[in-house]
């Protein structure tokens, strides 16, 4: 059961449905603690500024800087995330960070499953899910990442990947005793840091797939699309009728960037 004082701003609806849309910026190991609070205060008015009731902003940051981050944006829009977080309660796990642990210092969530975590740690469906388990068990908010890399694509099987890495989260989404809500970020794993964006039609078929998928399951589900977004593609992407956001990698480290994807009108 998630928290609504947690999580009320998120969206609960397809951005189709309610006009909703959630950014979140993933830092990943860019930035030291310094650079980090430097950019989270230098920008603090005007990310709160950039959020209303149709615009959700969210920060995937490193595990040193969630504390203090938390502490700053606390009482204010702004939604503080890890980058990932550990399967297990808190135990006898060196150098993971549990979920029960960011809960304790206000994080809203956790990004999970994310291809680099994927491709450099191995990390398996079956893993991911026991991850979502414990972050929703704590009342956390799970951004899973799904997708298919370019010899997948190529190959046709993008949905049927997209189905296995899903099948786990669905099977976690039902064991839950009251509806959750959670959040998809589909990233395509050739689109990420090398300037490539699918197609339109391309995405439509993944976001009309997704979004019956998730229709079908209990729960609310949010999906994002992350990959090479920037202010040049956004407005396009924005489009696209079951999206309800984006995750933002390397052009949410500056801000002027950032705040252009924000920003940016739909065109259709
Ligand atoms: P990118 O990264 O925007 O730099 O492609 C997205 C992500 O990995 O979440």
């Amino acid at each position: 059961m998630l928290d609504d004082t947690i999580n009320s701003s998120f969206v609960k609806e397809p951005r189709a449905m309610n006009n909703h849309f959630t950014y979140i910026a993933n830092w990943k190991m860019n930035w030291s603690f310094q650079q980090t609070m430097a950019f989270a205060i230098t920008h603090k008015n005007a990310l709160i500024s950039m959020s209303n009731t149709h615009t959700t902003i969210g920060l995937a940051a490193s595990p040193l800087t969630l504390q203090s981050l938390a502490q700053l944006y606390n009482t204010t829009p702004i939604k503080i995330f890890a980058q990932d977080s550990a399967a297990q309660q808190p135990g006898a796990y060196t150098g993971d960070v549990a979920a029960a642990h960011l809960a304790a210092i206000n994080c809203n969530g956790s990004l999970i499953g994310h291809s680099e975590r994927r491709r450099y740690h191995h990390e398996t469906n079956e893993l991911v899910q026991a991850k979502m388990q414990q972050l929703l068990a704590c009342n956390l908010l799970p951004v899973i990442c799904i997708g298919e890399t370019l010899e997948q694509r190529n190959k046709d099987e993008t949905l049927v990947v997209l189905e296995q890495q899903l099948s786990n989260v669905f099977s976690c989404a039902a064991a839950q005793s009251e509806p959750t809500h959670n959040i998809i970020a589909y990233e395509p794993v050739w689109a990420i840091g090398t300037g490539l964006v699918p197609t339109i039609e391309q995405l439509i078929e993944v976001f009309s797939w997704l979004s019956k998928a998730c229709a079908s399951q209990p729960g609310t589900w949010t999906l994002l699309y992350g990959g090479s977004v920037t202010a040049a593609n956004a407005s396009t992407l924005k489009g696209i009728d079951q999206l309800g956001g984006f995750l933002i990698g390397g052009a949410s480290l500056d801000f002027q960037e950032f705040e252009k994807i924000v920003k940016c009108q739909i065109v259709v």
